[in-house]
């Protein structure tokens, strides 16, 4: 599973690519306010530090200036996927601009119905919110195991794009219902590498080195 960065924070993408934990980024909205930088600047910043696929959403709500954002944005660099939210005018856009050989992420995705849709308007990726699902009592991993069987079932290239991660189990999940991408903020990222017998484990292990008295270096 590739794991891409959901924040707009450069110092944390650095610190993850040079890690190799970054296959990608992605961004939205309140991404970019949080980080109160200018869309473009930072998106070019980000862009510079990661290879994969840099997603950047559009905010016009209709398919024409959807269009234009999605072509403005993509001038940033090559690896831009552009984001459009999973409205009709979005899937029009997700069209128009997967026609013209251009990364498509469909964002805000809540049901298989919407993800069979995006499929066949194009998309490179489709993002099915996890988090807000399970916020509302549904089952979000469902929604990823439903859309997986669908997409084989029929071939789609599609990749499923894990979203609206808030933890490390989400991860684990994404991962074993066979997600292509999960794109998780960088605290949920680091906390996967946190287990109470591994702090237990360490701290039983120094104990017993300080009585040896011995140092390595
Ligand atoms: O990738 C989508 C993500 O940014 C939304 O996450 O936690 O605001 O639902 P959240």
């Amino acid at each position: 599973m590739k794991f891409f960065i959901d924040t707009a924070d450069v110092d944390a993408i650095r610190e993850l690519n040079d890690l190799g934990m970054a296959d990608g980024v992605t961004t939205n909205p309140s991404l970019i306010m949080k980080s109160g930088r200018d869309i473009l600047e930072v998106t070019k910043e980000i862009c510079s530090i990661v290879s994969g696929p840099v997603s950047a959403e559009v905010v016009a709500l209709n398919a024409d200036d959807m269009i234009a954002e999605g072509r403005k944005l993509a001038e940033i660099a090559e690896n831009i996927a552009i984001k459009v939210p999973l409205t009709w005018d979005g899937l029009k856009t997700c069209k128009v601009l997967s026609g013209e050989g251009r990364m498509v992420n469909v964002t805000l995705c809540f049901s298989a119905n919407q993800a069979l849709l995006a499929a066949k308007a194009g998309a490179t990726f489709i993002s099915p919110f996890i988090g807000r699902l399970d916020d509302i009592n549904i089952d979000g991993m469902e929604l990823i195991a439903d859309i997986r069987a669908i997409y084989d079932n029929y071939g789609f290239d599609t990749q499923i794009l894990a979203a609206s991660i808030r933890s490390a189990n989400h991860m684990k999940d994404a991962a074993l219902i066979g997600a292509d991408v999960a794109t998780a903020p960088p605290n949920v990222i680091k906390a996967m590498a946190n287990h109470v017998l591994t702090d237990k484990g360490l701290d039983g292990f120094m104990k017993d080195w300080a009585k040896t008295g011995q140092k390595i270096l």
